[in-house]
This record gives structure tokens, C-alpha cells and sequence, in this order.
């Protein structure tokens, strides 16, 4: 591993130009900045739409109530509006049509001279839907139309102030054919049906709360529904109702039990009651996200909706439930207080998520789902903070929004809403949430306004914690300890750094919770404490104890820092069978993993034989003995740190070596641990038990399948196994079916062909099993697999439009297949690179996101920086290309500054 990442740099000469000088160009495509913020010279009370829905065009009319803001600074009585892609046909001031004078349209802006105080303004606008593959603003999916306005999708469908703290009440009329779109869809409450003879339907809808623009929805379409309803803490009925497109009616009834159980736990947990009489969910095919909470009336991707035993995995219902969660508790933290600028992204996204990790603690395991949370921001947003694309929680300066829909501010965002809870207490976080409840309902608010409130309800002093939210990158705590045993005082040292990040050279100290406890040697807890670390070196002191203990460092994850301590092999073990804290168990299992796999790396690189410690492998011998009573914690302590999590841990990420390695250590935990797991297996595998959804089943299914893995590794009497569950399972239990498929997708035998064929015929007509088809292949550990997905690209299930698509075969084989995408050829970038220039003619917003792999360049050896580097190049200069991807790229390819 040794050498030095920017001693290669410099010899490689690869970091000597700062930009890719042909897209100078595009530097038009300026910042925003956080401090430039000013207050709307405008505010718009009402807005009053008619959408006439046709073939060719869609005909949209806008009547606003606007008025001078009262609180503005700015002198000039020109009123500007945002509009994209749109046709103007006529704008009309308090009823008198405008002339060509009295308005202009320039940069995907409508500035109105001279308006009086207050006024109407009547807008017609015309609109292609049928045309808009951005999937932003109003657009079909499957024949039906739908909308997506978060974050500036409202200004595709007509000119208007879209920023989110221009709040106005709504009401909106469509018009379509009633054959062809029985179903018409708005936020808020049905007003009116009406009926004409030319066979159109006109409904109209109105929402009783202010809303800013990308709150707004609207569909119309050919749908199936179910429906159910559900009575509110006071009392009030709630009608629920699922939309879907047809045929899919058989695949709702998880999502249905998923909204009750959310309302009824945001009333418990946090005293939030559903305020409109009725709440939509419409599933559709296309999405460029999971899902969007527009008031009253939430779309989804298809994905997180349609579930039932014989299509889902267990971790498909999983999701279905927290994206439901989630998106219903939008409503409070998000809608009914929203942001004031999209620089406050987290304030909704961080604390929603919050919001739905806790629900899914509560209702699944408390650790497992703490486990994945981890999993997540390890895996996705650990390697943002460190590459050339980290930014704050609450940036500071964007060139386009939807570029920080991040792993940053959603999920390090969460996490700082945890640590708030953590320093504050169950009780106060609860006052201080309520608090903001209180005093801000209604109104689009900062950050600032959300920690104010949690300093009020509690007396405690945010004000160093508030950094946060400003300072980018991944603090690491280095911990050493020592033990007097004439005395018994033990003391810990704490020193904590963080490393630069673009624009942020150097860090002040954060305030960090660091929940921890010590046990003994014989793994008795001594003593649990939560340390508050606020300077860059702190000491802690703990008396009378009688040997030297074993701390168990940052429990439950109290905070989003990389912990260095030295331990041994036989602490963590001791962690890994005794830890009260039992996220800490699987931890301490984790980190001996990672201790065992970075060893093993450097023995490649030393040219040495490899070798598998004993101790390692009685440890997890010891654990299938010990843990069965809680299966699912067990399977997930079973599973070794991902190889994206170990490249972490490299100066320069050998992807050879690491996969290697992990295939070299699974096999031989499968070798000598075979027969604990097929007895494991048999005694979990119950082939006539039908599919039953709940956190026991679901823990044996995945110990189960645990075992299967490592069974299936040893490639000989137990392929049939494999393939004897995929049989039997294929038709009713998509997790048992996924599970066997998986094992049998990296083993180059013809049983392996077969079994994909088999799949696809069985479920070729249902697009998200089709969806995992494509994912599982991308995701191939053999040696021919981008060969395969260049072939399925020319697949006819392929549709390069559809961003589940997209996501399952481009995105798996780019994001997830680490070994096959680094081949040292670089065939793998310049497949992206071909892949992100021709999405992003279709789709801006999903080819940025594609081509985040890339920004990862210099973590790489010198052959593959350069061939990275590249095709990121080639991506900069090509033209027309989108600010989204200009943004990723240029920023990924920015020469960082080395400040002394
Ligand atoms: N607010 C959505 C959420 O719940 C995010 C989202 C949905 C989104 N669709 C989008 C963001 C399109 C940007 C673009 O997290
Ligand atoms: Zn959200």
C-alpha cells in the first residue's frame, strides 16, 4: 500500500492543469452562494392552474394573486418569474393582455416591468409532456401523466417565483379525455366532477394549505386503486388511498399496512396528527428518485410500492416500509415546515430520514436497522467526504440543486439530528422537536431555526455543535489508553482531526458524543458514560478498577467519526461475545474482519502466502454457537465488510487485491465452518412454510441464506443445494429465489445460464423483477460480465429512459462491481463515459448521478488516475453537456488546493 497518493500525482503530472479549458464555456453556469440569500421582492398568496391534458400539447393556465413583499430590500418594480422549456402564449396584468414592451424572456427567466403592488397575472403556457424524458416538470409514464416539481421541475409547467419560500394556497383544475384518463389526480381535497359531452372530465382541487411550488402534484391516468382508511389520535377518519398502474392491485397491501403504521407512529413517538381528510400515494414506473412527498398526494417509484411474497425480497418490503415512512412524515417535517432555501435541504431530508430510521428501529431490530444505517453512510457517504465532491450538510454554494440530493444531506445529515437527540436526552430532543413544531408551523425556515429550537427546550449549548452543519469531511478520533495497576486509574486520550476538504483547508474542533463503556476481562460491563469531546485533545479518568478493562468505543454509533484504537485480536473477540451494546458486537466482528483482510493485503503485496488466522475463525465458530436466539443479528455478523468498505481503508485502493483477498478469507470461513452451516441451513429451510413477513422469518431467511453464500462457495456438492432452493422457491418467495440466484450468478457453470433463463421467463413481464435480472448480472464477479452488460444494454427489456433500468444494469456494474469496473484496461470508463454522455441528453439529472464513480480517480493507482481522469476529461469537453454533469466533473477534476 505504501507509497504516497500525491507523490503519484505529481510524477503522473496528471494534476497540473486546473481546468478542461473547452468547457470554459459552460463557467457561465455560475454558483449560487448561501450568503447571497435575500428575501422574495414578491410573494404570491394564491395560484389558481388548469391543466388541459391532450396528445400533442398540454395547455396550462396559471392565475396568481401577487404582491410587492413587504419585507424586501430591492428598489426596481420588475417582477422576475422562472420558466424552462416552456411556450408562452399570452400574459395578461390585472385582465389587460401585455405587449412585447412590457416583458422579456431571457436565461429560462420572465421579467414584467413596472408592476403595480398588488395584481393578477393570467399565464398560458404549452407543454410537451409526452416529450420530456428529464422526468422533471409534467411528464408521462406508461401512458399516465405525472409531475415531479422538487426541486425546480414546477418552472417546466409554468412561469413562476420557484423557490420555497414563496408559499401560496393552490387550486387546480384538469381537464382530459375520460376514457383515455379516468383518474384526476391534485394536492388537497376533491372540490368538483364535472362531465361533458365531448367525453371530457374537468376536476377540480383545492389544498387548504400554503405550499411552495415543489409541493405541487398532479396526474392523470388509467389506474387501479385500493382503498382504506385510518382514525387519527382525535378521532378524524382518514380515507387512504393507492394508486397503481394496472394489473398491480395484487401487490399493495404491504404498502397499505405500511401507512397506517406510520401514522400511528408519528402520533405515538411524536405527537403528529395527518391534517387533510384524504392521503394519495400514486406508484409509477418512472422516477428519477424513491419517492416525493407532495401534499396529500405522494408519488413513488413503483419500486417502493409494489410488493407481495412472490415478486419482493425481504429487503424490498423492508424499504417499501421505511420510503412510506419517510415520505409521510414529510408532511410535518418538510411541508408543514419547509425550507427557505434549498440550502437547507437537510433540515426536511436529514431529519426526515431520522425520522424513518427511527420508525424502522422501532418496528424491525433496533440493531440491525442501526447496522444498516451505518452500512449506508459508510458505503456511500464516507467516500463522498473524502473525494473532491464533499461539501457541508448545509452547502454553501451550488451550481445545480439536484446535484446535492446526497448521501451528505441525507445521511450524515440524519446523523446529526441523532447526535442532537444523543447530547440532548430522549426527553428534551422530544421538548425541542415539539418546540420547533410550535413555532415554526407554516413557515419555510433555516437550519439555524431547527437548532435554536432544540437550544431553547433544553438550556444546552449548541453553539460549537452547530459546526456540523458547516465543515465538511469525516472527523477521525485516535484513541490510546493506559492502565496503572498499582493505582486502578485508567485513562482514555482522545485527539481528534479532521482532513481538509475543498474550499476548507482547516477544521476547528467539532463537539462530538462519543457513547462508550469498559468491560473486564472476562467481558463483565464496568461502568457506561457518555464523553462529550469538544477540543482537539481531550483526557478521561476512571478510577478504582481492578484490571485493565476493554473500552467499547462509540456505541450504537453515537456519532459519524472513524474510530483508530489499537485492539487486539482477543479484545475484539471479547467485544464480539460480550458487549452489552450490541451494535458494538457486530462492530468489534467487522473491524477483526477488516483487521484480518488489510493483513492479508499487505502479504500480497509482499509477495507472501496467504494465511487465514485461527482465532478469527473460532470466534465466528464461537458465534454460531452462542447467538441464534437473536438470527438475524447473527447473519449479519456473519457477512464480511464489503469491499467498497475496505477500499476505505487503503491509501491507494488495490480493487485486485481487496477482492482477492475477501473471496480468499469467505472460502476458507466456508471451508472450515461447513458443517455448522449446513446444519444452520437445514434446520432454517422450510420449503412448505409459506411467506410470512415478520422480523422472526425474516431472521432466519437471511441466517439461512447467510449459510447458503458460504456453502455455495465451495463450488462442488453443494451447487444442487443452491439450485434445489432456486427450484422450489422460484414461483412463491422472491428472497429464497434471489438468494439461490445470487450464489449460482458468480459461478461460471451451465446450471448458472440456466437459472437466469428460468428467471426471466418465469418473470419477464413484471419490470422490476426484470429490474433485478439486469442488477444481478451487472453484479457478476466473472471475468466476461461488462461484455454481458454491453449485450443487455441491447436487451429488449433495456429501455435507457427508464431510470430503474438505468440504475439496475449501468449503475450496478459501475457503483457495486468494484473488481469488474477497475479492470486495468479502463474498458469499464469508457463504457461510463459512453453511457453518461448519451443518458445525458435524455436525462441530466441521472447521468450526474452515474458519473459520480469517476470523481474517485485519485484513490486509485496511477494507471487507472489516468485513465479516470481521462475519460472525465473527455466527458468536460464534450458539448452541450448539462450543468449537472458539468458540475460533477469539473468539480471531480479540479486541481485541490495544497495549502501549507
Ligand atoms: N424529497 C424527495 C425525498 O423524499 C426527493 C426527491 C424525489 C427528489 N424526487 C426528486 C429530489 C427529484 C430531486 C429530484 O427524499
Ligand atoms: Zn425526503
Amino acid at each position: 500500500m505504501g507509497h504516497d497518493l500525491r507523490a503519484a500525482l505529481s510524477i503522473s503530472g496528471i494534476n497540473a492543469g486546473v481546468f478542461p479549458r473547452k468547457s470554459m464555456k459552460n463557467i457561465t453556469q455560475e454558483p449560487i452562494y448561501l450568503h447571497d440569500y435575500q428575501v422574495p421582492d414578491y410573494l404570491i398568496d394564491t395560484i389558481d392552474l388548469t391543466f388541459e391534458l391532450n396528445e400533442e400539447y398540454t395547455r396550462v393556465k396559471s392565475l396568481l394573486n401577487v404582491m410587492a413583499n413587504p419585507l424586501a430590500t430591492r428598489q426596481d418594480r420588475h417582477l422576475i418569474l422562472h420558466g424552462e422549456a416552456l411556450e408562452l402564449i399570452s400574459i395578461a396584468l390585472n385582465n389587460k393582455p401585455l405587449n412585447a414592451e412590457q416583458y422579456e424572456i431571457k436565461n429560462d427567466k420572465l421579467h414584467i416591468f413596472s408592476v403595480p403592488d398588488e395584481f393578477t397575472l393570467e399565464i398560458h403556457t404549452l407543454i410537451k409532456p409526452q416529450e420530456n424524458t428529464a422526468l422533471s416538470g409534467l411528464y408521462k409514464s406508461c401512458g399516465n401523466f405525472c409531475t415531479q416539481c422538487e426541486a425546480h421541475g414546477f418552472r417546466r409547467m409554468t412561469y413562476f417565483l420557484d423557490r420555497p419560500d414563496v408559499m401560496a394556497r393552490f387550486t387546480t383544475t384538469i381537464i382530459a379525455d375520460e376514457a383515455k384518463y379516468p383518474v384526476l389526480l391534485s394536492n388537497g381535497n376533491l372540490i368538483s366532477i364535472e362531465k361533458s359531452e365531448d367525453g371530457k372530465q374537468r376536476v377540480k382541487w383545492a389544498d387548504p394549505f400554503k405550499k411552495p411550488c415543489y409541493l405541487f402534484a398532479l396526474v392523470g391516468g388509467d389506474l387501479d386503486s385500493v382503498e382504506d382508511y385510518f382514525i387519527t389520535q382525535s378521532g378524524r377518519q382518514v380515507t387512504l388511498r393507492i394508486y397503481v398502474e394496472k394489473g398491480n392491485r395484487d401487490k399493495t397491501a404491504h404498502a397499505m399496512e405500511a401507512v397506517k403504521k406510520a401514522m400511528r407512529w408519528d402520533e405515538e413517538v411524536f405527537g403528529r396528527e395527518y391534517d387533510l381528510d384524504i392521503y394519495m400515494i400514486v406508484a409509477v414506473s418512472d422516477f428519477n428518485m424513491g419517492a416525493m412527498e407532495n401534499k396529500g398526494l405522494n408519488i413513488f417509484n413503483t419500486q417502493y410500492i409494489l410488493a407481495n411474497p412472490e415478486t419482493a425480497t425481504d429487503v424490498d418490503f423492508i424499504h417499501v416500509e421505511s420510503v412510506i415512512a419517510h415520505e409521510y412524515f414529510h408532511n410535518w417535517t418538510g411541508n408543514r415546515i419547509t425550507c427557505r432555501d434549498w440550502f437547507q435541504l437537510s433540515l426536511k431530508e436529514g431529519l426526515t430520514i431520522f425520522r424513518d430510521q427511527s420508525f424502522t428501529a422501532d418496528t424491525t431490530s433496533k440493531t440491525v436497522a442501526r447496522i444498516q444505517d451505518v452500512k449506508d453512510l459508510r458505503q456511500s457517504q464516507f467516500p463522498e467526504d473524502a473525494g473532491p465532491l464533499a461539501h457541508p450538510v448545509r452547502p454553501e454554494s451550488v451550481i445545480e440543486i439536484n446535484n446535492f440530493y446526497t448521501a451528505t444531506v441525507y445521511n450524515k445529515g440524519a446523523e446529526v439530528i441523532r447526535m442532537q437527540q444523543t447530547i440532548l436526552g430522549q426527553d428534551a430532543f422530544r421538548k425541542g422537536m415539539d418546540l420547533y413544531f410550535d413555532r415554526h408551523d407554516g413557515q419555510a425556515v433555516t437550519i439555524e431555526d431547527f437548532v435554536k429550537a432544540m437550544e431553547d427546550a433544553s438550556g444546552i449549548d449548541l453553539t460549537q455543535f452547530r459546526l456540523w452543519y458547516s465543515q465538511a469531511g469525516t472527523p477521525v478520533l485516535k484513541i490510546k489508553d493506559e492502565y496503572d495497576a498499582k493505582t486502578g486509574n485508567y485513562t482514555l486520550h482522545i485527539e481528534q482531526t479532521c482532513t481538509e476538504t475543498p474550499g476548507q483547508p482547516h477544521k476547528k474542533p467539532f463537539h462530538i458524543p462519543v457513547k462508550m463503556g469498559l468491560l473486564d476481562q472476562q467481558g463483565k460491563e464496568l461502568l457506561h458514560d457518555l464523553l462529550h469531546i469538544k477540543n482537539a485533545k481531550e483526557v478521561f479518568h476512571f478510577k478504582n478498577l481492578p484490571s485493565k478493562p476493554v473500552p467499547s468505543l462509540l456505541r450504537h454509533f453515537s456519532a459519524p467519526v472513524k474510530v483508530q484504537y489499537p485492539y487486539t485480536n482477543a479484545e475484539l473477540q471479547l467485544l464480539m461475545q460480550h458487549d452489552t451494546d450490541l451494535f458494538n458486537r457486530w462492530e468489534a466482528g467487522q473491524q477483526y474482519a477488516l483487521n484480518v483482510m488489510l493483513k492479508m493485503i499487505q502479504d500480497v503485496h509482499d509477495n507472501k502466502p496467504l494465511h487465514v488466522p485461527g482465532e478469527y475463525i473460532s470466534a465466528l465458530n464461537h458465534l454460531l454457537l452462542t447467538m441464534q436466539h437473536d438470527k438475524w443479528l447473527l447473519a449479519e455478523m456473519l457477512m464480511l465488510p464489503t469491499e467498497k468498505y475496505i477500499a476505505e481503508y487503503m491509501t491507494v485502493v488495490d480493487v485486485d487485491a481487496i477482492h482477492h483477498v475477501r473471496e480468499v478469507l469467505a472460502t476458507e470461513i466456508a471451508k472450515q465452518l461447513k458443517p455448522h452451516f449446513l446444519t444452520l441451513y437445514e434446520e432454517h429451510h422450510d420449503v412448505t412454510a409459506p411467506y410470512v413477513f415478520n422480523i422472526h422469518e425474516v431472521g432466519k431467511r437471511q441466517l439461512k441464506n447467510t449459510c447458503l453464500f458460504y456453502l455455495m462457495l465451495l463450488n462442488d456438492e453443494t451447487i444442487p443445494l443452491g439450485l434445489k432452493q432456486f427450484e422450489l422457491a422460484l414461483k412463491t418467495n422472491m428472497t429464497d429465489t434471489m438468494a439461490a440466484l445470487a450464489t449460482l450468478n458468480n459461478i461460471d457453470a451451465p446450471e448458472r445460464d440456466m437459472a437466469l433463463n428460468v428467471f426471466y421467463e418465469q418473470w419477464k413481464n413484471d419490470p422490476l423483477i426484470v429490474d433485478k435480472w439486469f442488477a444481478l448480472q451487472a453484479s457478476s464477479k466473472l471475468p466476461n460480465t461488462l461484455k454481458q452488460v454491453k449485450k443487455l444494454l441491447h436487451h429488449s427489456a433495456f429501455d435507457i429512459k427508464n431510470p430503474n433500468k438505468v440504475y439496475a444494469l449501468i449503475g450496478s456494474f459501475c457503483n457495486r462491481n468494484l473488481h469488474c469496473f477497475h479492470t486495468p484496461d479502463g474498458e469499464g470508463y469508457a463504457f461510463l463515459k459512453d453511457c453518461v454522455l448519451q443518458l445525458d441528453k435524455i436525462n441530466p439529472q441521472i447521468a450526474a448521478r452515474m458519473v459520480k464513480p469517476l470523481s474517485e480517480w485519485r484513490r486509485y493507482d496511477v494507471g487507472r488516475q489516468h485513465l479516470m481522469h481521462e475519460v472525465l476529461e473527455q466527458i468536460a469537453q464534450s458539448k452541450n453537456i448539462s450543468k449537472d454533469v458539468f458540475e460533477i466533473v469539473t468539480k471531480s477534476l479540479k486541481k485541490q488546493e495544497i495549502i501549507a
